[in-house]
């Protein structure tokens, strides 16, 4: 992989991705239902797009529904298509006025068509913006998105647009839905397991994981504060050795 000295070094993180997990168990501590879970979630998502963008993060990405949530009950998965729709028409202009940029990643197309359009209007009227990228990740998986990108490529090749020779990992990460946007630096999951779950599996490669057992509606820019903390304290090595590091010796 390409690495520049400075990536190396940086130490605050351009790219954040979370697996927003545990709102349906702080609901049932509370002994409600999981939807007031998924609800109180909500505030924790404004409370990192805030903390992101007064903190020169670039880009926050937030798993909302992964490709697999289609196997929960299908009260629970209405129900979170209802909030995502009522969410976004809540949010945009807010999200607008604070020139944060929305894009959705995941097969859109098993959304209704008035959510999809709902999803093309608010990348549309927010494509200009430049205090954060924030992107949703909605009836994402990492595989899928792998996949799709296989799919584009076959086609380019099928047409003689591409020959098989060109095909390198730059070339696959142009045709990933996270095209044009820098790996995360810092993966984050509320919740306690420690796991993927599918999110952005090609992405996560040198990505620093931090894992805490908060959960997402209990997230709150003071626990973004402790995952950043943690991060800074960290020395990316990208496969070099920790000297080569400390010394600026490496050759990239
Ligand atoms: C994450 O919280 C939200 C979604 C997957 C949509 P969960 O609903 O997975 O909450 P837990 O893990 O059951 O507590
Ligand atoms: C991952 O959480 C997906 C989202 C947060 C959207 P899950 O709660 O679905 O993950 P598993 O099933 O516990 O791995
Ligand atoms: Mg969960």
């Amino acid at each position: 992989m390409s690495t520049t000295s400075n990536e190396l070094l940086s130490n605050y993180p351009r790219h954040i991705a979370v697996i927003m997990d545990g709102n349906g168990r702080w609901a049932q501590k509370r002994f409600m239902p999981r939807a007031v879970g998924h609800r109180a979630g909500v505030k924790s998502v404004r409370a990192a797009v805030e903390y992101c963008a007064n903190n020169k993060v670039d880009v926050l990405s937030l798993f909302a529904f992964s490709s697999e949530n289609w196997r929960r009950p299908e009260a629970e998965v209405k129900l979170l298509m209802a909030l995502f729709m009522s969410s976004l028409q809540r949010e945009i202009n807010r999200l607008d006025d604070k020139n944060v940029c929305l894009r959705f990643i995941g097969d859109r197309t098993a959304f209704s068509d008035k959510l999809q359009q709902k999803m093309s209007e608010a990348e549309e009227q927010t494509k200009d913006n430049k205090a954060l990228t924030l992107v949703i990740a909605v009836n994402y998986g990492g595989r899928w998105d792998l996949c799709q990108a296989a799919q584009q490529v076959f086609n380019k090749i099928a047409s003689g647009v591409l020959e098989k020779q060109q095909i390198t990992e730059q070339l696959i990460n142009e045709h990933l839905s996270t095209a044009g946007l820098p790996e995360p630096d810092l993966f984050i999951r509320t919740g306690g397991e420690q796991r993927v779950s599918n999110f952005m599996l090609w992405q996560l490669a040198y990505t620093e994981m931090y894992f805490t057992f908060t959960l997402w509606p209990d997230f709150d820019q003071s626990s973004l504060e402790e995952a950043v903390k943690s991060f800074k304290g960290r020395q990316r090595r990208f496969g070099h050795t920790s000297e080569q590091v400390l010394n600026q010796a490496v050759t990239l």
